[in-house]
């Protein structure tokens, strides 16, 4: 059944099961030593009784034995004695059996009274005592005791003393369902501090559950504020923890979608327009053609470019380029990025200078990936650099001592603050120089590229800059321990 399988029925019905059980047990026990304490105090009292009264009738028997004394004499003596003591039974009996005078006014049938237990232990036992709880003749619970009644040392006869036993068993019965219900109402209070319990457990993990069916739904706002024992505090953190987390990254990705496609669409709607201008007439134009079909395939190359950039970013976020690792100096890649810019540079009136410090340690890299790092980094600093700049190439020790420190140092326009933060975001250009748009614009992928390629190294990548006088990017590599 459904309905227990639920929280609060289950830790309920536990509650419940361990009280009853324990109550059970109680009253087993407590059950068992009540009626012992009752039957062992009657036993008592009655046997002083019986003691008292034997020795009462030890003189009336030897008269009655040598005629001095009549059987009634010594009946009377004994209710006289009894007298306080309701439906009290008593019977004397001689050491042969012979009954000679009992509470009743019909002298027991000697057979079955002379029979009983008692009265045989008592005769067998070295005490001259015997106890047993039966029924009496009308099947009432009785207890009896039979005590000898001697004189000096020769026995002269029996007596036997019983009194009823339900008023007291009785007695012991009630206490004894007072404790059970005692112990109901503690085992029902039990069930509902469990019930309580069990409520303030399961209400965050309805509210919890709640909120993870609405995030199902695709609310990811929702927010749950932790409450209830610790545990299910920590819970409820971790998953709002979670849930902004999640929020986040669905946002980064919808903004990502966004860019990309707006991105994308800037180039077709180019080559889009072209070749509809081409369709219509463009063509008889040679001159103008040939500017058209230039300028798509300019666009067309961006594309190409933008794509694979977009590959191999989530290639790399994939971490499916971590292998190819090989252990070698930075200082070859910067020499050949240095070499493979020089010309460019100078052409663009820029001077690009590399200097290494000497006994550098080694770094354990992708060898292509890291090229594209200082490419991009070279790259930005050139083409953002007017002409007559500088553009400086370093390669120094790590401010650890452990890693190495690629620097790209230029002399150019520098980013403003407010872009700062968002420079290695993709397809993010602070860039907002008209001179740089054609052929040389970019599409923001560079620098999201680098950071991904370093982070993925265990390095850090970082810049800093000075609007009017310039920027400067660095990368750390960790070295090769
Ligand atoms: N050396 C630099 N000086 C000034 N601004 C820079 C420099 N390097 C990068 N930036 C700014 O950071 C932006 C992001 O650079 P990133 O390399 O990611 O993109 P991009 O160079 O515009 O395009 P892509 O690298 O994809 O061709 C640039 O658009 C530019 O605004
Ligand atoms: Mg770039």
């Amino acid at each position: 059944m459904r309905v227990f399988k639920t929280l609060t029925a289950r830790l309920v019905l536990s509650h419940l099961a361990v009280s009853i059980v324990s109550i059970s047990l109680m009253a087993t026990f407590a059950g068992r030593y009540l009626f012992q304490a009752v039957i062992a105090e009657a036993e008592h009292n009655l046997q002083g009784l019986a003691v008292a009264a034997g020795n009462a009738i030890e003189l009336p028997i030897e008269d009655l034995r040598a005629g001095r004394a009549t059987p009634r004499y010594i009946k009377d003596l004994l209710a006289r004695l009894f007298a306080d003591i309701e439906d009290l039974q008593f019977t004397v009996f001689t050491v042969t059996g012979t009954a000679i005078a009992d509470s009743s006014d019909t002298l027991p049938n000697v057979a079955t009274s002379s029979n009983a237990p008692e009265v045989l232990t008592a005769l067998e036992s070295e005490l001259g005592r015997g106890i047993s709880i039966r029924p009496d003749l009308q099947g009432k619970s009785y207890m009896y005791i039979a005590v000898l009644v001697n004189r000096d040392i020769e026995v002269t006869g029996i007596l036997r003393v019983g009194i009823p036993m339900e008023s007291t068993l009785a007695g012991a019965r009630r206490t004894l369902w007072i404790l059970i219900g005692a112990a109901a109402v503690i085992a029902s209070m039990v069930g509902v501090v469990g019930w309580v319990l069990a409520r303030n457990l399961a209400r965050p993990i309805r509210v919890l559950t709640q909120a993870t069916k609405q995030m199902e739904q695709g609310d990811l706002s929702v927010r749950v504020r932790p409450t209830g024992p610790e545990e299910m505090r920590r819970l409820t953190e971790a998953f709002n923890r979670m849930a902004s987390r999640l929020q986040s990254n669905v946002n980064e990705l919808r903004a990502f979608v966004a860019n990309a496609s707006h991105e994308l669409r800037t180039p077709l709607t180019v080559v889009k327009l072209r070749t509809e201008a081409l369709q219509q007439g463009a063509m008889e134009e040679p001159e103008v053609a040939n500017r058209f079909v230039a300028e798509i395939e300019t666009e067309i190359d961006r594309l190409v470019r933008m794509v694979n950039d977009l590959l191999d970013l989530s290639r790399m976020e994939a971490g499916l380029d971590s292998n190819q690792r090989i252990t070698l100096s930075l200082s070859t890649i910067a020499r050949e990025v240095y070499e493979a810019y020089k010309i460019r540079a100078a052409r663009a009136g820029i001077n690009l200078s590399l200097d290494i410090e000497p006994g550098l340690p080694e770094v354990h890299v992708n060898e292509d990936q890291i090229r594209r790092v200082f490419f991009n980094l070279v790259e930005n600093a050139i083409k953002f650099t007017p002409p007559e700049g500088q553009v400086e190439m370093l390669l120094r020790p790590g401010p650890t001592g452990e890693s190495v420190r690629f620097l790209v140092r230029d002399t150019g326009p520098g980013i403003a603050p407010e872009h700062m933060p968002h420079v290695f975001e993709r397809f993010y250009r602070a860039d907002t120089n008209q001179s740089r748009q054609g052929t040389m614009r970019g599409s923001g992928l560079g620098l999201a590229i680098a950071k991904s390629i370093v982070e993925s190294h265990a390095g850090e990548i970082g810049v800093s800059s000075q609007v009017g006088s310039g920027t400067t990017f660095w990368a750390d590599l960790p070295a090769n321990a």
